[in-house]
């Protein structure tokens, strides 16, 4: 058996899961970069012999708009698929069940669903540090439970947590900005997921592309790209009453 992580993670929160997930799949892994503008995801095909990692994040409860059109371009022949969502503690609403009808659009078979909490990306003082050595281990034993799943022949749909029709879209995006730090390298418009820094004026940021995912913030090597003024703090003012308490991981079969 093979597996594909395929993954959307704008800073690398999804991907520390995704990767203590897939490892204890213990199976060679094969990662594919949903946040890689370059790719077409029409290409890649999966067959029923392989096992996928479908990993997001949940943005206000929802699978970024994003990566459900990559995912959506995506083609597969019945493969299992375990559904991973990786939230900042607060809630994933109805990220998980968006993300199992993608996978069956995509001819994905979901058998398993996994709710697994990162570090905050827009307020790092919520769930800072993790996944931790408690996360990683509730990971690995999830994984041995779905490989024994699997063992066992049963591909029934997992018991998923949300609703249908799926909460509502956010309105707004918190587009960083380029300060007086911003020395044009560059490297924040290559690797912006959404292709919303302009390579000829990477001080820029087109708005109407951008989709809040703060990779450009969390790559720049001058630490020059940040929100505006005051947002961060009310952002977090309004997160602290829902984001504080510790929230544990869970599988669902
Ligand atoms: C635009 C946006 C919306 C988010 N919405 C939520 C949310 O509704 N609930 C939550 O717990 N975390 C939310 N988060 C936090 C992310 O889900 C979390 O930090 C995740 O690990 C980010 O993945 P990444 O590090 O791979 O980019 C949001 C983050 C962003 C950027």
């Amino acid at each position: 058996m093979k597996v594909y992580q395929i993954c959307f993670s704008p800073t690398g929160g999804v991907q520390k899961a995704a990767d203590q997930l897939s490892a204890a799949l213990g199976a060679p892994v094969e990662k594919i970069d949903l946040t890689d503008r370059q790719l077409d995801f029409s290409s890649f095909s999966f067959d029923r012999d392989a096992l996928a990692v479908l990993a997001v994040p949940s943005y206000g409860g929802r699978v970024p708009a994003l990566a459900a059109a990559r995912i959506a371009a995506l083609r597969a022949d019945g493969t299992p698929a375990v559904l991973l969502c990786v939230y900042g503690n607060r809630a994933f609403e109805d990220t998980l069940v968006e993300l199992e009808d993608l996978a069956d659009a995509a001819g994905f078979c979901p058998v398993a669903g996994v709710a697994a909490i990162a570090e905050h990306s827009i307020a790092r003082q919520f769930a800072s540090g993790r996944p931790d050595a408690q996360d990683c281990a509730k990971l690995r034993e999830d994984a041995a439970q779905i490989l024994a799943k699997l063992a066992s022949k049963d591909n029934a749909a997992p018991a998923l947590p949300g609703n249908r029709p799926y909460k509502p879209l956010g309105s707004g995006v918190m587009v960083p900005q380029a300060g007086d730090g911003c020395v044009r390298c560059g490297l924040c418009a290559a690797r912006c997921p959404a292709g919303a820094i302009p390579a000829e004026d990477p001080s820029s940021t087109d708005a109407t592309r951008c989709i809040g995912c703060m990779r450009c913030i969390s790559v720049c090597p001058q630490g020059a790209r940040a929100l505006a003024p005051g947002m961060l703090e009310r952002v977090g003012g309004m997160l602290a009453k829902v984001c504080s308490a510790r929230r544990e991981g869970e599988l669902f079969l």
